[in-house]
């Protein structure tokens, strides 16, 4: 159809090209040329029969002239001939001679020749005049008379042979015309596929080279395509309600139902034997904060470090347990670690090395060789654990934090067709402070192994990239930032993590006055005490110090609220058999104490101190309560605590204090944003806290509830899976196109 478009047309166009321009110019001419050659025929005629005919004239016999003339005309296109006296009275006709014509000239008598074109009934004749002479003087004029039929027919002949020419070589230019048409076309079809192929997550070294005619453009063809796509993207992502069923409708339908694996060290639920009963308990980690609920929605298999003194005999024979308790979602499969491997892999290279390695927080890092191949074996473990886990030979498999930055590599190598994405939940350091550790390329190596590597910010994006051209040979893109190391291309993506929304927690249904009754009435505080919240691991990163600092300044500088502002402050025991955790653990106590006597009334002390675990529900209630939060993070990849606080308050009140060097704070710049070595400001923040109107804290808190609302965790979670599904249907298609390709026979040399 579209083909037979393309040659109709252009035939169409030059069949009225003849018809209109061509064929009246081909009638003009051929008259045009006819007239010029009768002219030069009947002066020939006229010239030629001058003296017989003189002589006959003078003789006077009628019949003779007449004979004569009917000897001229056995010419056949030759119609009539007459012949006039000098007076142009016309003496001597033929037989057949149009009774219309006469001798009178159209330019006088001194003219020698004229001639004219006259239109009869039966047709068009050409009428010629030339003056016939004696010695000078003219003694009449000879007419001769041919019929332009002829000119007519031959003009017809003529028109016919030039449409048929023409007609032909229409044919003929609109066919060549249609077949170099369709091979440009497929040729740049076939050119911008491979330039929109060969863009941000191709694969395949051949299909990255467009064709020459297009390489120009290539660059910002994929840039133009790109941006289209991630507006599309944008556009989509923003029209739709992110929730657990949006995430389930994802795996459904964009991924088909293929497997989800999680793989982290720390699992959701811990079973932990307390005197004769078994407990389970909710760690604190943000990781876990944010992946429960995703995995709650996905239903697959999520493998950790089995950490708990219960969780052996709770598992089945194959070491998997069913969860949440309440409800069975999804499986855990724990991995069993000797006190060795945890103490080499987990509180060694991970917690001694890379932790500090990455958060700026001025503890030395601590490389061990004993803890690095410990680490590699442990990485091992969980690599054996993921293939003997998956159903399937290209299973998805999310790959979580520092503990685990070899096992991408060493998946890939196992299964080379999953689908790895791995997401950092720290920070990345600078390339110049990622050199101190001893093993940076096998790290960046093993993590070169995902098929997306994610990060929070940007800027730790930006590390990492950074990081990969100074220790590696890699081919970096930093437009699509996507890498190419050994054959494998990385796609860098920043994915900022946040929580669920709405939260999923009973506390939620407890009414907010009765939150802020509990809280005071449990830990002894009078009705009207204004109580600020810090919720944290005890961590040297989480700025716990720098708070406690604050509070005191606070309290110097503003002593009316000495006995009415209370700061809880809950502190999950972690990493405690690490010396620095301990010391850090020893200092907090300390400080509190020491500022706890230096404020101390009779009412009560301004921070209250609580080392301890809480579950979820627990924490969410003193959120609830208090009329502040303060999360003064000296480094944070994103702190979820600063979410979750703002997630609580469907009040819309309560303020966040928000320390910059969080992940958060590029999100939520509602909050007081302080640098916590900034003591003062700290204190400032407190007071501006604490003095907020009631409006401004609503305006506030519902900017920040809208963000989060809006980029909850399954939006989180669902880009990834977007990311990796779209991934995968290319390398498909490649897969595909590499078979087709291979399956055309190659000319021996
Ligand atoms: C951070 C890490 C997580 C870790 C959490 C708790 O958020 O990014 O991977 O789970 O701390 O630490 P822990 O060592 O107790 O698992």
């Amino acid at each position: 159809m579209r083909l037979s478009l393309r040659f109709i047309l252009p035939l169409a166009l030059t069949l009225a090209a003849i018809a209109y321009a061509v064929i009246p110019l081909v009638d003009k001419f051929t008259l045009q040329w006819f007239v010029r050659d009768l002219d030069i025929r009947t002066s020939l005629i006229a010239n030629t029969i001058q003296d017989p005919l003189r002589d006959l004239v003078r003789e006077g016999s009628r019949t003779k002239v007449l004979r004569f003339f009917d000897r001229i005309m056995q010419d056949e296109r030759l119609f009539a001939v007459a012949f006039c006296d000098p007076s142009r009275r016309m003496i001597y006709k033929t037989a057949v001679f149009p009774a219309s014509i006469t001798c009178a000239s159209d330019g006088g008598d001194a003219l020698v020749s004229e001639s004219r074109l006259v239109n009869l009934q039966r047709g068009p004749i050409h009428v010629a005049i030339h003056r016939v002479e004696s010695e000078g003087t003219a003694y009449g004029y000879l007419m001769l008379v041919h019929d332009m039929s002829f000119v007519q027919r031959r003009s017809d002949d003529t028109k016919k042979y030039i449409f048929y020419l023409f007609a032909a070589i229409g044919a003929i230019v609109s066919l060549v015309t249609v077949v170099i048409a369709e091979i440009s076309w497929r040729g740049w079809v076939a050119g911008l596929k491979a330039v929109i192929r060969g863009e941000a997550f191709g694969r395949g070294e051949t299909t990255k080279v467009p064709p020459r005619e297009l390489r120009p453009v290539a660059r910002d063809l994929r840039a133009l395509i790109r941006d289209l796509e991630s507006e599309r993207r944008a556009r989509d992502e923003s029209q739709i309600n992110w929730s657990a069923d949006t995430l389930r409708g994802i795996l459904r339908n964009d991924l088909k139902g293929e497997e989800v694996l999680i793989v982290s060290n720390r699992e959701p639920y811990i079973h932990m034997r307390r005197n004769d009963r078994i407990e389970v308990q909710r760690p604190a980690s943000g990781l876990v904060t944010a992946l429960e609920p995703v995995m709650r929605a996905c239903s697959g298999t999520w493998i950790a470090h089995g950490s708990g003194n219960a969780d052996r005999e709770t598992a089945d024979s194959t070491d998997h347990v069913m969860v949440p308790p309440e409800r069975p979602a999804y499986r855990i499969r724990r991995v069993w670690l000797s006190k060795e491997e945890e103490a080499g892999y987990y509180y060694g290279f991970s917690n001694s090395g890379l932790w500090p390695l990455c958060h700026i927080a001025h503890t030395r890092p601590i490389f061990r060789t004993a803890d690095w191949n410990t680490y590699l074996t442990v990485n091992r473990r969980f690599a054996d654990t993921v293939v003997r886990e998956a159903k399937t030979a290209d299973p998805i498999v999310l790959v979580q934090d520092y503990h685990f930055a070899l096992l991408p590599r060493m998946i890939r190598e196992r299964l080379p067709e999953a689908t790895v994405i791995t997401f950092w939940h720290i920070p990345w350091p600078n390339a110049e402070a990622f050199g101190i550790c001893p093993w940076g390329e096998a790290i960046i190596d093993g993590l070169l192994g995902s098929s997306i590597l994610g990060f929070h910010t940007q800027f730790h994006c930006n590390n990492f990239i950074d990081a990969v051209d100074r220790y590696v040979e890699a081919r970096i893109d930093r437009e699509t930032f996507t890498i190419s190391y050994g054959g494998d291309q990385t796609a860098v993506r920043r994915y900022p993590i946040s929580i669920e929304w709405p939260l999923n927690s009973k506390t939620m249904q407890k009414p907010l006055l009765e939150c802020r009754a509990d809280v005071r009435k449990r830990n002894g505080l009078t009705a009207d005490a204004v109580i600020g919240v810090g919720v944290d691991r005890l961590d040297y990163t989480k700025g716990i110090l720098e708070r406690f600092l604050a509070v005191e300044r606070f309290l110097e500088l503003e002593p009316e609220w000495i006995g009415k502002f209370v700061f809880v402050q809950i502190a999950a025991p972690s990493r405690s058999s690490i010396d620095e955790y301990q010391n850090f653990d020893a200092r907090v106590r300390a400080l509190a104490r020491r500022i706890n006597d230096k404020f101390s009334n009779k009412l009560h002390e301004p921070i209250l101190l609580k080392i301890e675990h809480y579950d979820p529900d627990d924490v969410y209630e003193y959120y609830r309560a208090s009329d502040l939060c303060f999360v003064s993070s000296l480094h944070d990849g994103m702190n979820l605590v600063a979410k979750e606080f703002v997630a609580s308050r469907d009040d819309e009140r309560g303020v966040l204090i928000l320390s910059q060097f969080t992940g958060a704070s590029r999100e939520l710049p509602e909050a007081l944003i302080v640098n916590p070595y900034n003591v003062d400001q700290c204190a400032g923040a407190l007071k501006t806290a604490l003095t907020m109107p009631p409006a401004e804290q609503r305006d506030r808190m519902r900017s920040m509830r809208g963000l989060i609302q809006e980029f909850n965790v399954y939006r989180w979670a669902g880009r990834m899976l977007l990311d990796a599904g779209q991934m995968r249907m290319r390398s498909r298609l490649f897969a595909r196109a590499d078979r087709g390709r291979k399956r055309v026979p190659l000319r021996s040399v």
